[in-house]
């Protein structure tokens, strides 16, 4: 196999409130962080786009930092064309503040309504608006239903593969070392055994690979 190249997601986006307020999540960035090593380590060109976290870059892995979702979407566009795998990790924020005020806001005594507007979906985007043809992966962090979630993400976002993520199982997902996922194909599912998320990175590289024409 030739040198490919991936382009990967990672980490949580912030949609700011006002100058010193946001909303984000607690992804640690480290699932994408490995993939995007992993890729680099088998010889791989990626790029990792990038919300904030605490991670030092993977040796040899070209860099996007990016803070909202617009942003990320943004340098997904720019970079989707003439990638041949693209592994969307990121945990983007569902919804933004509709105003981004220019000034910090003041308390007062009273209640305050925050209104807020969705956010692009970037994988979704990635094949029907950016022109990406190569092979597509999401992720899916559910709670329940599982597979039957994740197999409907994958129609609906037009994607090869998604890695499915019981994230209400303890000690695996969100912020910690270890993860257990499935990997859902059109055809069937594999199932990967609890393990770190270097390990796992390696697999859903290696089983990306297996799916270029
Ligand atoms: O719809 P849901 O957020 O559960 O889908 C998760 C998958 O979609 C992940 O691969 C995530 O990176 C991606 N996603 C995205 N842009 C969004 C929301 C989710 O790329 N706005």
């Amino acid at each position: 196999m030739g040198r490919m190249k991936f382009l990967v997601t990672a980490g949580p986006t912030r949609e700011p409130i006002d100058p010193v307020r946001y909303i984000t999540n607690r992804s640690s960035g480290k699932m994408g962080y490995a993939v995007a090593g992993a890729a680099r380590h088998e010889g791989h060109e990626a790029v990792l786009i990038s919300g904030p976290t605490a991670l030092d870059v993977p040796p040899g892995v070209d860099f996007i930092h990016v803070e909202t979702a617009q942003q990320m979407y943004d340098a997904v566009r720019d970079m989707a064309r003439d990638a041949d795998v693209a592994i969307m990790c990121a945990a983007v924020a569902d919804y933004r503040p509709v105003h981004v005020s220019h000034q910090k806001l003041k308390k007062s005594e009273g209640r305050i309504l925050l209104e807020l507007e969705r956010t692009p979906d970037i994988l979704a985007s990635t094949r029907a608006e950016f022109g990406f043809n190569g092979v597509l992966v999401g992720f899916a962090a559910e709670t329940q239903h599982l597979i039957s979630n994740a197999r409907e993400k994958l129609l609906r976002k037009g994607c090869d593969m998604i890695v499915a993520n019981d994230v209400s199982l303890p000690g695996i997902g969100f912020g910690s070392a270890e993860n257990e996922v499935t990997l859902v194909l059109p055809d069937r599912e594999i199932q990967l055994p609890r393990e770190s998320k270097e390990w796992l990175a390696m697999r859903i590289v290696e089983q990306a690979l297996a799916l270029l024409p």
